[in-house]
């Protein structure tokens, strides 16, 4: 599968995973349309992205927001070939301690946010009898943790949803559907976490192994590569060291 001139999708292109997606794929000669809320960060990647780019600013909680973005991308590039949800957010909290704003705004989101991308790339992917939906989910979402519950449950939801993307849109419409589902990775994420016992008891910036975002595009890129018969359901990718 060649990815040159293939439009694709990248949100929370501004950092982290999203970024490297971008900048992978920008590399392999596909058109990126990189979204996000901060415009300033998509304006220095665009600048170093060596292939045709394209800044949407999305706010993935809004409906009009992410409707907006995807018609400008739509009328730049005329068509969608992939899209790739990387938006997220992860303010780990124990149940207890009742972050109520924090738990609303995870499934928001990760939840939410996807969907709302998911219904845009839709009816042209449904046309075109083609498209790959990648979902950037979690281990999280299938080993549940104390400080967890609602960002595990929020991945637990994109893994069941992409499982039943496939079950409904991959033999009808030939759109394959991933999610992936990363160990920790080395980016900003764990800045969203404001509860004060839980990074008291929990030691998230500290020693253990991570991967890289760099290792997460290339698992994106191996995806996106295979032949057209082939559909890489989902894959779970650790550092070395963590079972
Ligand atoms: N890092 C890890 O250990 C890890 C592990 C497993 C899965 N993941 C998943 O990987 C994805 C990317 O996370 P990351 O690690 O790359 O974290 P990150 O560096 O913090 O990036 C998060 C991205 O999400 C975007 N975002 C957040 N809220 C948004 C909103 N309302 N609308 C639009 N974009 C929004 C941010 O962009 P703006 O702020 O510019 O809007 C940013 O680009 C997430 O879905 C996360 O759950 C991460």
């Amino acid at each position: 599968m060649n990815l040159k001139g293939k439009v694709i999708v990248v949100t929370g292109a501004s950092s982290g995973i999203g970024k490297a997606i971008a900048k992978k794929l920008s590399a392999e000669g596909c058109k990126v349309a990189l979204a996000s809320r901060s415009i300033e960060k998509l304006v220095e990647i665009k600048k170093e992205l060596p292939s045709e780019s394209f800044i949407a600013g999305m706010d993935v909680s809004s409906t009009a927001s992410v409707n907006s973005a995807f018609e400008k991308i739509r009328k730049e590039f005329g068509k969608i070939d992939i899209l790739v949800n990387s938006a997220g957010v992860m303010p780990l909290t124990y149940l207890k301690n009742r972050h109520l704003e924090e738990w609303l705004q995870t499934i928001e989101v990760n939840v939410k946010g996807t969907l709302r991308c998911i219904h845009e790339v839709l009816p042209s992917m449904k046309e075109q009898k083609s498209g790959h939906i990648i979902n950037i989910a979690s281990v999280d979402g299938k080993e549940i943790f104390e400080g967890g519950a609602v960002y595990g449950a929020s991945k637990a939801a994109v893994i069941e949803l992409s499982r039943a993307m496939r079950m409904e849109l991959s033999p009808e419409f030939n759109i394959r559907i991933t999610s992936i589902e990363p160990g920790t990775v080395e980016t900003d994420l764990r800045e969203d976490i404001s509860d004060k016992e839980l990074l008291e008891n929990k030691d998230y910036g500290g020693n253990e192994p991570k991967l890289k975002p760099k290792n997460i595009a290339d698992a994106v890129f191996y995806t996106l590569t295979q032949p057209a018969s082939v559909n890489v359901n989902e894959l779970l990718i650790k550092p070395t060291g963590k079972s």
